[in-house]
């Protein structure tokens, strides 16, 4: 479709409620400032974030104008960049985290800045490419960033089967740590297949009841299990939530260490991934694709919580 039309296809929500606020409709083609680039979406992921916006929950921190586009994760090809915009040429496949405060990537174009993105893996299509960007870079900025994980210590990573966890559990044993990773029964074969080397079904076993002396816990849960994973760290270990800030008083109690992150765009990150992806050392999984038309079914998938890997939308 040419930009000269300057209408596209977009889901956008115009009111905070249930998946029927999502409305596919047309929508002005937007306009980019002299450090954006305007990227022809091919492929859009789903993130819980995106539902938790959708209903409302993302109102005090995120201070959305309505209507909005939703989906931070994309990956596309550039249809025109601004005056400023450094190192990316009209016509080059990029992949991208856009960020979550600005209009999202249910479109068939979104604009935004250049340095949100980097130059797809060239072994990915963009279905499988879209599912990388928010997951990968928030386990990378968990896991590395944040909790500094290295070679030879142990690592807990709860919903490990998820978009971040089934990230999480690559990365960490590339990096040659000791992996253990939570899922329900109909998971744990997947989990050893990314190469946890200890999987727990939650369902059937109380995973504080046998992990002992973790290096790190990957917070992706909070509530019960954050309560319960405070005596499986070591002394001076850290628990990394992703869901919320942690209580420092109960950290304190147990002699660790606790933080929260939310994820932020790093064109460098994606870069080193892309590199990664196409050395055959991660590799994420896309558990369904819809059309971008179907998106609220697609946000129902996600808000049951029991996705494996990633949904990604396909953009028309
Ligand atoms: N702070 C940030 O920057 C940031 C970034 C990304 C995500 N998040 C948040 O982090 C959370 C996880 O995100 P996500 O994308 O990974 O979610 P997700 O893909 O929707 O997670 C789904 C997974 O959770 C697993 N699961 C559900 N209940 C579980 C339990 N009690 N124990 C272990 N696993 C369980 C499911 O496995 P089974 O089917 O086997 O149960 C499923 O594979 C979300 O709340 C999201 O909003 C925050």
């Amino acid at each position: 479709m040419p930009v000269a039309t300057a209408v596209m296809k977009a889901v956008r929500l115009h009111d905070y409620g249930g998946p029927e606020v999502l409305r596919y409709e047309d929508v002005p083609v937007p306009s980019i400032k002299d450090d954006e680039v305007l990227v022809r979406v091919y492929a859009a992921a789903v993130n819980p974030v995106d539902w938790k916006v959708r209903k409302g929950l993302a109102k005090s921190w995120l201070h959305h104008q309505l209507p909005l586009i939703p989906g931070w994760d994309v990956a596309g090809i550039i249809e025109k960049t601004g005056a400023n915009a450094m190192g990316l040429q009209a016509g080059g496949q990029v992949f991208g985290l856009l960020d979550l405060r600005q209009s999202g990537a249910y479109a068939q174009f979104v604009a935004a800045k250049a340095s949100y993105f980097a130059k797809k893996p060239a072994t990915l299509d963009f279905i499988n490419t879209a599912a990388v960007p928010l997951a990968t870079l928030t386990a990378w900025q968990a896991l590395f960033d944040t909790a500094g994980l290295i070679k030879g210590q142990t690592v807990l990573i709860h919903a490990a089967a998820g978009g971040v966890g089934h990230m999480a559990v690559q990365l960490a044993k590339w990096k040659g740590a000791k992996v253990i990773g939570t899922a329900s029964a109909r998971n744990l074969e997947f989990l050893r297949g990314l190469g946890a080397d200890e999987v727990i079904d939650y369902n059937s076993r109380r995973f504080d009841e046998i992990v002992k002396e973790a290096d790190v816990v990957l917070d992706t849960l909070g509530g019960d299990v954050q309560e319960r994973s405070w005596k499986v760290l070591k002394k001076d270990g850290i628990l990394v939530s992703i869901v919320g800030a942690p209580s420092k008083e109960q950290a304190a109690q147990h002699d660790v260490r606790a933080t929260s992150i939310l994820v932020h765009p790093d064109s460098e990150q994606l870069t080193r991934l892309a590199g990664m992806i196409d050395d055959g050392r991660i590799k994420p999984h896309v558990d369904a694709v819809m059309p971008l038309s179907e998106a609220g079914r697609a946000h129902e998938l996600s808000q049951a919580g029991h996705v494996r890997g990633k949904i990604v939308l396909v953009v028309p």
